[in-house]
Order: C-alpha cells, then structure tokens, then sequence
C-alpha cells in the first residue's frame, strides 16, 4: 500500500497563522503535531511501502523539515510541484510514480489538512477499502451528513446490500448548490464525499486516460529510472504542469465514473474548514471557549470564544461567540458565524500589497 498525501492548498480561512509558504497543513491549529504530521502518524500502524506527498514549491522546504523524524519508520518522498493545478493532476502525477515501479499497486490518497478522531476506525475502513480497491474499484470513503454544506461532494449510495459496506455509487455530485444539498440531507441517502480515496494506480490512471485525455496524454510523456529516485522529476514535471489545466479529481474523474464505491466512514472527521470548525476538533472548556498556544487565558465573563495566541497571554472580558487570534505580527478579531470570511482579509491584504 502507498499514501498519498495532497498537502497543496492554501487555506486562507486560518489566516493570521495560515500563511502562503505555511497554509493549514503546515500548522497546529490547536495544539501538538501540524495537520500532516498528524496525517503521516495516523497511517504509520498500516505500514505503507512509502509515503508520496504532493506539495507545492512553495511548501517543500517546510513540507520536507516537518517530515524528516518519519524516514525511519517509512520512506518518504516530498513531490514539488512548480504551480497548484488542483487534485487531478496530483493525484494522476502521484499514480504515474507508482505504476511505473508497481503498475497495480493500491494508493490511498489522504488530504493533509482533515481532523478525524477515531484512528484505527481510519485505518480498518482504509484496509475494507483496499480490499475493493485490489478488484479493480475506485474507492471513496463516505461520510454522513450533518448539514446543507455545499463545499462537500455528496455520494448517493446504494444501500441495499446490508453490513458495513462496501456500496455502489449510484451518484456523484461535487459541491452541488444549497438547494441540492438540502434536498440530498433530507433524502437521508447521500453521504459526503470525504476525499479520502483508495485505487490501484492503474485503475485511476485509465479513468483519468479516460475521461480527462489530455492530462493523461501529458503524463504518460513521463519516464523513469528502475529506483525511486524523484529529484530527477522536477524538469518533467514542469513540462507537464506548463501544459495542463487545473481541475479537481472529484470534477475530472470521479462524478463521470461508474467503478466508484464507498465504505461509510463514522470516525469523527471534520475538514476542518475555519477558524469555527475548531469546537468540533478539540476539548472546550466549561465555558464553551476552545484556547489554544497561549501562555495563560484569562477569562473574565466571556464564553464561546475561539482564542489562539501564539505563547501569549490572552485576556476577554464579557464577549461571547468571538474569535481572537494573535501571532506574532498579526491580530484577527471576528464574530465566530464570521469566519468564512477571514478569507477576505487575505484578499484584501494581497490587493494593497
Ligand atoms: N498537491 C496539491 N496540489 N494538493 C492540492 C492542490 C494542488 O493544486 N489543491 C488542493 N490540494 C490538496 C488540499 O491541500 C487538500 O488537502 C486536498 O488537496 C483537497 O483539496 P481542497 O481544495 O481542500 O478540496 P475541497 O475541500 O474543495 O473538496 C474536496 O474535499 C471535500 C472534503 O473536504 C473534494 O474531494 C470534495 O468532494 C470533498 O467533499
Ligand atoms: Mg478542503
């Protein structure tokens, strides 16, 4: 089994600690380990043959320190890629490195920047993945829905065949409209699309030959030396990115295919998408405030507040439901239904220069 770590995004919505050459992956939103060393340890107990990490240029150098203490327990490789053109050519450049060492070798593909709870509950829906994956199947880990979202793919299964899965995928439907989303909560038969998948490399390889021709047609360009050695990559891989649009797996591949399956995944995920998501991925305190890397909290009649401050002391006195984050050189306050729009501030930052 190989991993696959996605680890290219930007993550704005975490801004002041999320930054360009250090977006959410690359940080602790709360406290300990980042986001993808959480990642790495989490598969470790499957005992992978290797670990691939699709990273951004930008991200290598961080990327490659933050991983270094796992080379002994597993290989790892950090994967550049000189511009981000979304999941579908990571993933198909990541594929195209497996098959041409181990053409039906299984790969999970893991995003770098999910909380999930439950571990081992991970690593068995992975393994009853595998299992299906081996026999020719793309495999989607499902989650059940919670909410209207509409930044989710939604999977309808067919649920007929009882047990703990695997189920056909009868629909895929990337980030469908709030309407849809409503409809297919209410329906009781869809699931999220987690975008934990598990495939053997030739399987994702003659879908995307399939259905995204010209981003196959680039990577089958691609050629390789009998080891593992990747540093030889860049100069190829930059030909290709130069000629390949950007498009996500979940829109290139996997809402045209019909060998998509699912294994319904109840561990406790959360992607994680802002600032308010952290309740969901840590312990509160009895006042409902999640504090995290500061030196002291001092709570004078305040509740609900999400309060991260980078070692220093940090102080409310009688607000609720805000969000208070200090770094270094930054300070963000911001009512917590608010938080998707911390994203603008990035915006706005970028646009003054
Ligand atoms: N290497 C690389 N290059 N990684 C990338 C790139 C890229 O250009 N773009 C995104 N990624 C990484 C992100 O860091 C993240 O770990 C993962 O790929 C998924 O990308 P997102 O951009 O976060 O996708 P999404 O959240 O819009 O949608 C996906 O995830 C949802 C669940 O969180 C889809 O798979 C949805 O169907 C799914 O519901
Ligand atoms: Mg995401």
């Amino acid at each position: 089994m190989y991993i696959v770590i996605l680890a290219g995004g930007s993550g704005t919505r975490f801004w002041p600690v999320s930054r360009a050459a250090r977006p959410k992956q690359l940080i602790s939103v709360t406290d300990g380990p980042t986001m993808l060393q959480r990642t790495v340890e989490r598969i470790l107990p499957l005992k992978p043959k290797r670990v691939l990490v699709i990273t951004n240029r930008l991200q290598a150098a961080e990327t490659e320190r933050q991983l270094a203490g796992y080379r002994a327990s597993v290989p790892v490789d950090v994967i550049a890629e000189p511009v981000g053109r979304n999941t579908a050519p990571a993933v198909g450049l990541a594929a195209t490195i497996i098959a041409a060492h181990d053409p039906e070798g299984v790969m999970v593909v893991l995003p770098a920047d999910h909380y999930i709870r439950d571990d081992e509950g991970l690593r068995q829906s992975l393994q009853l993945a595998a299992n299906s994956a081996r026999n020719g199947w793309l495999m989607t880990l499902g989650i059940v829905p919670t909410s209207p979202e509409t930044g989710y793919g939604y999977l309808e299964a067919d649920m007929s065949l009882r047990g703990l899965g695997p189920f056909p995928v009868t629909r895929f439907v990337e980030k469908p409209d709030r309407a849809t989303a409503l409809a297919y909560l209410e329906a009781g038969t869809y699931f999220w699309n987690s975008g934990m998948f598990v495939w053997r490399a030739d399987t994702i390889l003659s879908e995307i030959g399939r259905y995204m021709p010209e981003l196959a047609a680039q990577l089958e360009r691609m050629t390789f030396g009998d080891v593992w050695d990747l540093a030889d990559l860049t100069a190829q891989i930059a030909d290709i990115y130069a000629a390949i649009a950007g498009q996500s797996i979940d829109y290139g591949v996997m809402e045209q295919s019909d060998r998509v399956q699912m294994v319904p995944a109840d561990i406790g995920w959360s992607d994680v998408g802002s600032w308010s998501a952290l309740p969901e991925v840590t312990e509160l305190d009895a006042e409902g405030t999640v504090v995290a890397n500061c030196s002291r909290y001092v709570n004078v009649d305040s509740s609900g507040c999400i309060v991260s401050g980078n070692g220093h002391v940090v102080a409310t006195v009688g607000v609720h439901d805000l969000i208070v984050v200090a770094t270094g050189d930054a300070v963000l306050v911001c009512p917590k239904d608010r938080a998707q729009d911390v994203k603008k501030v990035v915006e706005q930052l970028a646009a003054q220069g």
